[in-house]
């Protein structure tokens, strides 16, 4: 199974799948990384793995279907089976889901669809939430929506910041995205 994972950010969870990769625990080849933006941590640890980058610049284009269809094309050349949001943060049209088959997984720090969005944590936390998680799910193109693949629960501890409850959340979020590509290549994508 050949995927392209997308980052906006660290990359941590795009780590996680590199590390699985070549430990021999994860049979799926990562293709290539994209990002959204220039200077990612996320494509800089993918190159310093030996994995082929590229960023489509949302700032670079006019409008989002011109950077939709840049996308697109980009994520195209590499042929994937599977595209992996992880951590990227921008809506992507139905366009580029149709593309690639419907076949864009996406984590979300959160149990959807309670708190979508680029702020999972801290809505829970400003909620009040005892417990929240992580969701792993094919996205369409909507914030965070679309079938639900895999859901963990993280209970939130009294007065934990929202960088300490993501960084639990986000361990358990690596290991779920991980089994997840795990069983995704095993049943041959197509589940
Ligand atoms: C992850 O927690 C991911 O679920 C979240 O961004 C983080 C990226 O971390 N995505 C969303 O909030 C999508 N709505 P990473 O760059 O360290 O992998």
């Amino acid at each position: 199974m050949r995927i392209v994972v997308l980052v906006s950010g660290t990359g941590s969870n795009l780590q996680a799948v590199i590390d699985a990769v070549n430990s021999g625990g994860l049979d799926v080849e990562i293709a290539a990384v994209g990002a959204d933006r220039p200077g990612t941590y996320g494509v800089e640890r993918s190159a310093a793995a030996g994995i082929p980058t590229f960023v489509v610049d949302f700032k670079a284009y006019p409008d989002r279907a011109a950077w939709n269809a840049a996308l697109t094309e980009a994520v195209a050349a590499f042929a994937p089976d599977v595209v992996v949001s992880s951590g990227f943060m921008r809506i992507v049209s139905a366009d580029f889901i149709d593309s690639f088959g419907g076949k864009y997984l996406n984590t979300h720090p959160a149990l959807l669809p309670a708190f979508p969005g680029a702020h999972g944590v801290r809505d829970a936390l400003a909620y009040g939430v005892k417990v929240t998680g992580c969701t792993v799910h094919w996205a369409d193109a909507g914030v965070d929506t679309g079938p639900i693949i895999a859901q963990e629960a993280v209970a939130i501890g009294d007065g934990e910041t929202e960088d300490a409850l993501h960084e639990r959340i986000k361990v358990v979020e690596r290991r779920l995205l991980v089994s997840t590509l795990a069983a995704l290549a095993a049943a041959g994508t197509s589940e």
